[in-house]
């Protein structure tokens, strides 16, 4: 392995306790000691759920673990029922946010313009932003391709170039996301990330180069040796194998071999 890796642990909306999930923040924390005593180049973005934040942020001293949230509303407070802002998830320690996740945009609606306006107040306020694209269907025939040109158009409109080193795009293609999702084959993804980056150049000419690109779905022990190898990737989101402490680890351990 050469370049760093970022992996992000996205719990989703699990587990369904503080006791739980302090135990498998226990656990991430140890195996990231071991990963980092291991000289590993990697870095670790939890993203629990925001009711979890404060806990685990009480608990998360002396580690390399920057935390993360899931979702943020567009504004710092006001009168939006269930909402939860940027402000709040940085006092509670989050340094930056997911945004756009497939789940947040098919079932809470989410549109692009929802998340530009997301991302921008996350950047304007000193936070970074892990942006979620991807296609629900891979077409034949190329369609997909406009798909996520106008996807990542619309979702980073407003972004300026100086701003980019706090872009995080986590391409997450819907069909390899969650169980029962079809694994992805190497060369798709490496066709995707050269077509996003390409995508990119495009909107933010070479300063686009600033921009981190992750992988999301399916992503376990048995298929994170291959992708891996793909030298567009700046990392990882880890989903499903986040909750699993004997899966997160048997993914650290592959990165020492
Ligand atoms: P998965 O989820 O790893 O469980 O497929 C990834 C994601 O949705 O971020």
């Amino acid at each position: 392995m050469n370049k760093k890796k970022i992996l992000v642990f996205n719990w989703k909306m699990n587990p369904s306790s503080k006791k739980e999930a302090l135990k498998l923040f226990t656990a991430l924390k140890k195996s990231a000691a071991w990963a980092l005593k291991k000289g590993l180049k990697l870095d670790f973005i939890l993203s629990p759920p925001a009711v979890y934040l404060d806990a685990i942020n009480q608990k998360n001293k002396n580690t390399k673990i920057i935390l993360s949230g899931q979702d943020t509303f567009y504004k710092g407070s006001g009168s939006v029922t269930g909402g939860i802002s940027y402000a709040m998830i940085k006092d509670l320690g989050a340094k930056m946010s997911i945004v756009g996740h497939w789940e947040r945009r098919s079932l809470f609606g989410e549109s692009n313009k929802d998340v530009s306006e997301k991302i921008k107040v996350l950047l304007g306020n000193k936070m970074k932003a892990i942006v979620c694209v991807g296609e629900e269907n891979r077409d034949q025939r190329g369609h997909f391709a406009d798909f996520l040109e106008k996807q990542i158009r619309e979702s980073l409109a407003g972004v300026e170039k100086f701003q980019l080193k706090d872009v995080i795009l986590a391409y997450e293609p819907v069909w390899a996301i969650g169980a029962g999702a079809r694994q992805p084959v190497v060369e798709e993804v490496e066709q995707s990330l050269v077509l996003i980056r390409k995508i990119l150049k495009k909107i933010f000419g070479e300063d686009s180069k600033k921009i981190k690109l992750l992988y999301g779905g399916s992503v376990g022990e048995s298929n994170i040796q291959e992708l891996s190898e793909i030298l567009q990737l700046d990392g990882f989101l880890l989903g499903r194998a986040s909750l699993n402490p004997d899966t997160f680890e048997a993914v650290l351990k592959s990165f020492s071999d």
